[in-house]
């Protein structure tokens, strides 16, 4: 079983899938969850993560200098000794220090093609740009801006959408399936 954590900065939706695929769904057995991280206090994903039983932990990043803020998470992140760091809505680019020390271990989600937008906004470059599919994309962290070696890539008909949140309700859906999908090749796998 690799034991995992997951970081995140809000809404927890993916999170959540991936903790309830653990308890009941296709991670079952494969993977356990040992910690839930965030960079802010009282988002939506910390009290889902405590309602579903998992240990929670913050270090607030607002108001830290970036190197003092990752030298913290890279402190508790060798205290836990993770087997694999998944990223599920983490908003803060992390340190060539983490990623050194774990290479090959961290994963992201992107809701985009990872070759054709890099950072926020996903969606919305989607969406403005009028794109009949989207991509999600599932990929290990380096230490560039999304350009780690990618796990796969799942297309999102976005064609019949009229509005932001329809392309972000579907993405989302995806995103929920196509997440732990991947993890279960990859914690099968290594
Ligand atoms: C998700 O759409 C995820 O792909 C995206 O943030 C959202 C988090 O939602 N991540 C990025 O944009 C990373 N560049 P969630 O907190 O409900 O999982």
């Amino acid at each position: 079983m690799k034991k995992i954590t997951i970081l995140i900065s809000g809404r927890g939706s993916n999170m959540q899938a991936i903790i309830r695929n653990t308890q009941s769904g296709i991670l079952k057995n494969i993977c356990t969850i040992q910690s839930v991280f965030s960079n802010k206090k009282d988002v939506a994903g910390l009290h889902i993560a405590k309602n579903l039983s998992i240990p929670t932990y913050v270090i607030v990043s607002k108001g830290k200098k970036r190197k003092n803020y990752n030298a913290m998470l890279l402190d508790w992140l060798k205290q836990q000794n993770p087997d694999f760091i998944i990223l599920a809505g983490y908003m803060k680019i992390l340190s060539p220090e983490i990623i050194r020390e774990y290479p090959n271990k961290i994963i992201n989600i992107h809701p985009a093609d990872t070759t054709k937008h890099q950072g926020l906004h996903g969606y919305d470059w989607a969406f403005e740009n009028k794109l009949k599919t989207t991509k999600i994309t599932v990929h290990f962290v380096d230490e560039g801006l999304d350009t780690g070696e990618v796990i796969g890539k799942k297309d999102v008909d976005i064609s019949d959408c009229k509005m932001i949140e329809e392309v972000e309700q579907k993405g989302l859906k995806v995103e929920h399936k196509f997440y732990s999908e991947c993890l279960r090749e990859i914690f099968e796998d290594r």
